[in-house]
């Protein structure tokens, strides 16, 4: 009997400990400043921007790291990076969920890059919009001669040169790969520009990449956030997993590991219980044969000693009475359940004489 109350005691104390660490590790604990996420961003033209985007206004706690924006205070130019390219955010549309973006790499004027990576949206949260076309660029290449028409030619600087190059509505099928550019890659335009580009060649190249193409946007965490809104007042948040945020702080919902660590406490507590009663029969049963001395164990008494509060409501709990319709446990009951969790002395009993207690 007795190495199954310890076995009982241990592993309650393991669950506590578990609990204990799931509670302190909750995030509101690590947050510095969950305030603001009722703010708006908004920055140049871009107004009213609220979750899942961050940025400016919208501290990063209030959105996936996914949707983070960053306002440039003196000019007031919305930037966001996806995959290393940053790209300027000219329209945010949060009711048909797209991002107008333009790639910030192209020189004022000039379709002249020093990234040649091409613009792919091609992800679970990111896609292109239908109504973008590609546009193939290709830079220092050399002896282009009559296979390219003059005006989707365009030069760009290079450290003490120019370099040639060109461009291709679409992708570059029906042109031989290498050989004779350095490199080439692609962007997506708006297909509306697509004649006009077409038509009028490179001096438009520079105003089509500049005025961007459309990117779709799906946020995978809406279905959380439309549960925080279920209550006014509370705003969407974001800590490695979606959060609600009430007042600044997160909302008082325990998760359902929480609960779960609560059961587990609850259920072990119940066994440790039974184990306690039994021991308390068989040493009845033991006393009356050996002249019924009182069984005070000094392991218990420094409990209470411990724990000035509880040593206080010695007096009452002696009598075992029912307070509130609860059952309120009899001192010598109560000694004898503070047994079974002796070994929590040897990891330190103040701070958890109230969890007994509660
Ligand atoms: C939280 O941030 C706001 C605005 O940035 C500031 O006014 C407030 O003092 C901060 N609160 C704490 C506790 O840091
Ligand atoms: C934030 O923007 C939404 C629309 O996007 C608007 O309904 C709401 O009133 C704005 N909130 C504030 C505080 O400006
Ligand atoms: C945003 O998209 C919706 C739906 O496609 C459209 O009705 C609305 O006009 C757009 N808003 C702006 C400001 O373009
Ligand atoms: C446009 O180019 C990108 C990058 O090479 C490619 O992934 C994408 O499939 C192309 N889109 C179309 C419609 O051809």
């Amino acid at each position: 009997m007795r190495p199954l109350g310890t076995a009982a005691a241990t592993s309650f104390l393991a669950t506590l400990l578990l609990f204990l660490h799931l509670t302190a590790s909750f995030p509101s604990n690590d947050m510095s400043n969950l305030s603001n996420c009722n703010h708006n961003l908004s920055c140049g033209s871009l107004t009213d921007i609220t979750h899942p985007f961050t940025g400016a206004q919208r501290p990063p706690d209030c959105g996936p790291q996914e949707f983070q924006l960053t306002c440039n205070i003196v000019d007031s130019v919305t930037t966001f990076m996806f995959k290393s390219l940053p790209y300027q955010v000219t329209r945010v549309n949060q009711t048909s969920q797209t991002l107008r973006l333009s790639r910030l790499d192209f020189y004022d004027d000039l379709p002249c890059t020093h990234l040649s990576s091409s613009t792919t949206f091609d992800n679970d949260i990111f896609s292109l919009g239908s109504n973008n076309k590609n546009l193939t660029l290709f830079y220092g290449c050399k002896n282009l001669g009559g296979f390219v028409e003059e005006k989707f030619k365009f030069s760009c600087p290079v450290p003490g040169d120019l370099e040639e190059g060109f461009f291709k509505v679409g992708d570059p099928s029906g042109l031989p790969s290498t050989g004779w550019c350095r490199t080439s890659f692609q962007v997506p335009f708006l297909r509306s520009k697509a004649h006009q580009l077409e038509a009028e060649g490179s001096s438009l190249l520079g105003e089509v990449l500049r005025e961007g193409f459309d990117v779709r946007y799906s946020d995978p965490y809406s279905a959380d956030c439309q549960t925080c809104s279920k209550h006014s007042g509370t705003q969407c948040g974001f800590d490695a997993k979606p959060i609600c945020i009430c007042n600044d702080l997160l909302c008082p919902v325990p998760g359902p590991g929480v609960s779960l660590a609560s059961g587990a406490v609850l259920v072990i507590f119940v066994g440790c219980w039974i184990t306690v009663v039994k021991q308390v029969k068989k040493r009845k049963s033991a006393l009356v044969q050996s002249q019924g001395l009182p069984v005070v164990t000094p392991t218990s008494t420094n409990f209470f000693r411990a724990t000035p509060s509880l040593a206080n409501l010695k007096s009452d709990l002696d009598k075992g009475s029912t307070y509130l319709g609860v059952r309120v446990f009899s001192y010598n009951e109560l000694e004898e359940a503070t047994n079974c969790f002796d070994s929590s002395k040897e990891l330190g009993d103040g701070g958890f004489g109230t969890v007994y207690y509660g």
